[in-house]
């Protein structure tokens, strides 16, 4: 899988189906993680960037952005479009979400000039494509303050039968699970869980607050 994103990186933007199908996931998601002026954004899986643009707009300069990716092709694409627009906050990490826990990962991100803390996390088609989500879930949900704030974005089957081949399809393409379901760790970790969806269901996104460690 990780070869496939070093392969895929250079078109990605263009064949991933972003316009007019996953921009409107990514879009959702964030509105609902509700990032604030000055916050750490965490996204997991960041891929090429795609998140960028949104979540600066509701960060501002005084916000950080910290891309953790294990595809270094898919980084230098998002390193790229940072240059390009003059980001000067976005911090990228070169790391497995699903193997190197809250603690390395925190690690990663201090020495890459990130805080070890983070006021907000995403993760966006990115979940459904590592088999052992639930602990880059948890790696992810660890680094998070309490009473910051989480969100998934990910795919399932269209409720719309004549769209499932397209969809099952696109998810083959990119290595997702169709059937994961990554946002039900949102709603079974959460606090005042919010929840939208687009594309006859097939683009899920929910969000929640962060419980205070051990429990609410
Ligand atoms: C379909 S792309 C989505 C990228 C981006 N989040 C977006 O919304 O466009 C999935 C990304 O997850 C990354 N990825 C897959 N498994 C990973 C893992 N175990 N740790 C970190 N990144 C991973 C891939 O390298 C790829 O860049």
């Amino acid at each position: 899988m990780s070869r496939r994103y070093e392969l895929i990186a250079p078109v990605y933007d263009v064949v991933s189906g972003e316009y007019p199908v996953y921009r409107t996931g990514r879009t959702l998601g964030i509105d609902l993680l509700g990032p604030r002026p000055g916050d750490q954004v965490l996204d997991v899986g960041c891929g090429t960037g795609l998140n960028l643009p949104a979540l600066q707009q509701r960060i501002g300069p005084g916000g950080v952005i910290v891309g953790v990716d294990r595809s270094p092709a898919m980084l230098a694409a998002a390193a790229r479009r940072a240059r390009r627009h003059g980001w000067t906050n976005v911090v990228l990490v070169a790391a497995d979400a699903v193997e190197s826990g809250a603690d390395r990962l925190a690690e990663r991100i201090t020495a890459a000039g990130g805080r070890a803390e983070t006021d907000a996390a995403l993760a966006s088609y990115a979940l459904s494509l590592m088999p052992e989500w639930d602990r880059a879930w948890a790696a992810t949900l660890a680094l998070v303050r309490p009473g910051g704030r989480v969100a998934v974005v990910d795919m399932r089957e269209p409720t719309v039968a004549a769209w499932r081949p397209l969809a099952r399809w696109a998810c083959r393409l990119g290595g997702a699970d169709i059937t994961a379901h990554p946002w039900s760790a949102v709603e079974r970790d959460g606090l005042q869980v919010v929840a939208a969806q687009a594309w006859a269901g097939h683009l899920q996104a929910r969000a929640a607050t962060v419980p205070a460690r051990g429990g609410s």
